[in-house]
Formats: structure tokens, sequence, C-alpha cells
């Protein structure tokens, strides 16, 4: 297997610390991007490996990762958007002024993987976005109400937030796909890890309980499927632009398959962030 340069965000804890493991003990050179300074620092000691530092709530945060991580790898072969959350019961905007949920799982990795487009294209790379089910079961997509102003709850801010995840890949991968850059997204499971652990979060009866510790898949589950894509060649060992769960693509909701409402969000995100 040839040995890939691994940018993953999220990679302080869960799902992307495991990936992080997993992907280091097969060779790869793993760049481990995440929040915690002190979380981030364990993981990358433990490993050996360079890290770096992100709030996805700061869209300025996230250009100076790009400029760090572009600085120092002309070419990088996958790209893994799998930092993200789900939140509390009031809406909160950020900095930048859009809606918490929508800017940490889906706008901020929106701008890192435009900011990181020469290094992809040296490579030939691949984007992989750490998606959810939760985009079947909780996602009322609206794309004139993308920051939630008119109607905010945190799930259904969640599942529209991992639904747009799903519609760049595709439509990533629609744009790039002939000059050799390619996108995936995917579901982990369900999976036992810090995620909506947090006083307050939406989803915390469901992650802490007694019986979710019986029902909850470990870490090494979560990361398996973007092992698997981060390690394949994109487009021979398996499709891309498509959305998979267990290794396998899987079925998405109607708006997930939407091509026109994946071109008409790349657009709106494109001019949210100043970048059309
Ligand atoms: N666990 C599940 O059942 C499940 C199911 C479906 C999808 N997912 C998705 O899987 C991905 C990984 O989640 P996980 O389960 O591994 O949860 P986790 O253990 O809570 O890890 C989340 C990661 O995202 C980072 N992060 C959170 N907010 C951030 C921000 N504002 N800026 C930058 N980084 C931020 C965290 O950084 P710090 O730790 O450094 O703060 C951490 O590294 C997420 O996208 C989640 O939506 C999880």
């Amino acid at each position: 297997m040839p040995r890939r340069t691994i940018v993953l965000t999220g990679a302080s804890d869960g799902i992307g610390a495991a990936a992080a493991r997993m992907l280091h003990g097969d060779g790869h050179e793993v760049v481990l991007v995440g929040r915690s300074p002190e979380k981030t620092a364990t993981v990358a000691a433990e490993l050996g490996v360079e890290h770096h530092l992100v709030d996805f709530t700061d869209l300025d945060s996230v250009r100076r990762l790009a400029d760090d991580l572009a600085a120092r790898h002309p070419s990088i072969d996958v790209l893994a958007n799998n930092a993200g959350g789900i939140f509390g019961r009031d809406r909160v905007v950020t900095v930048d002024g859009h809606e918490q949920t929508f800017q940490v799982n889906y706008l901020a990795p929106f701008l890192l993987t435009h900011l990181l487009m020469d290094p992809l294209r040296a490579a030939e790379g691949t984007v992989i976005n750490t998606s959810s089910a939760a985009h079947r079961l909780f996602a009322r997509f609206d794309v004139d109400d993308l920051d939630a102003e008119r109607r905010y709850n945190p799930r259904r801010a969640y599942g529209n937030a991992k639904l747009a995840q799903i519609l760049h890949a595709r439509e990533f991968d629609r744009r790039h796909r002939g000059a050799g850059v390619t996108a995936t997204a995917f579901h982990p499971g369900v999976i036992a890890s810090s995620f909506a652990g947090a006083p307050g979060s939406a989803m915390r009866a469901m992650y802490v309980s007694k019986l979710a510790g019986l029902m909850l898949a470990p870490v090494e589950k979560g990361a398996d499927t973007l092992v698997y894509l981060a390690e394949r060649m994109p487009g021979v060992d398996y499709p891309t632009g498509e959305y998979f769960v267990e290794r396998e693509v899987a079925k998405t909701s109607a708006a997930a398959r939407d091509l026109s409402l994946a071109s008409e969000l790349w657009r709106r995100s494109e001019r949210m962030l100043g970048i059309a």
C-alpha cells in the first residue's frame, strides 16, 4: 500500500483519534488537527506526529490552519473532514454570524477544503466527510434558511449539517473528478465517543445512559470505513461522490441525492464565505 499524507480533523478524540492510530499503524503520514491543545498534543505525542489546532467556530482560525497545512504539505492525499458534533437547545451564532452546528460540521470544512485545493490537486487527492445517518432521521433542509434563523432545533440543525456534508461530497466530486480530485461521505455507526456527551447536548441521553453503553460500538469500529476509504484508490476500488456505511455504498434520503440542491448549496456556501 502506498504511504499517504492524510490530514485528519477531529483527531484529538473519538473516531478521529482512532482513525489516526490505525492509519499511523499502517505506515501513513498522519497530520492531526484538533481543537483542544491538551488532547491534540497527547495523541500527537503518543504517535510522534505533527499536530495543528483549529476552532471551527472561527473561520479565521480555519484560514490560519489552511495556510500552515499548505505551507508544510504541498501535496495532500487525503483530507478527512471528521470534526463535528451536536449542540444544545439554544441557537448559538458564531463570531462569523452563522449557526454553530452548520458552521462546525459543514461550513468550516467547506472552507478548509477550498483552501487546500492546491495540495489536493497536486496529489490527485480525495476528501472524506464524516457525515451521519442523522441526515435521514432529522434533516428538514431549507436552502433559504441555512443558518436556522427561522427554525432551530439542535437535532434538525445537526441532521441538516450532516446532509450538507453529503451534498458537498457529491458536488465536489462532480466538479473536480475530471482533474483527479474526488470526495466521498460516510456514516461511522452509533459510536461510544465524547460525541453528544456534553451537558445540555440534544442527544446526551442516547449516548450516556447505561443502556447506551451496551448498544454503542467502539471508536475503532467508527473509524473503520474512514480508514478503508483513505487507504484505497478512489474511483478504482470504490465509487466516489457517494455515501458509505460499513464500507458499502448506502441509501441516503432523497434530498441527499438531489444534484440541483447540491449545486445550489455549493453556490450559497461560496457566497457565505465570500469565495464565489
Ligand atoms: N459518535 C457517533 O455516534 C457519531 C455518529 C454519526 C456521526 N458522527 C460524527 O463523527 C465525527 C466524529 O465524532 P466523534 O464521535 O468522534 O465525537 P468526539 O469524540 O466528540 O470527537 C469530535 C472531534 O471534533 C472536534 N471538534 C468539535 N468541535 C470542534 C470545533 N469547534 N472546532 C474544531 N474541532 C472540533 C473535537 O475536538 P476536541 O476534542 O479537541 O475539542 C474532536 O476531536 C463527527 O463529525 C460526528 O458528527 C458521530
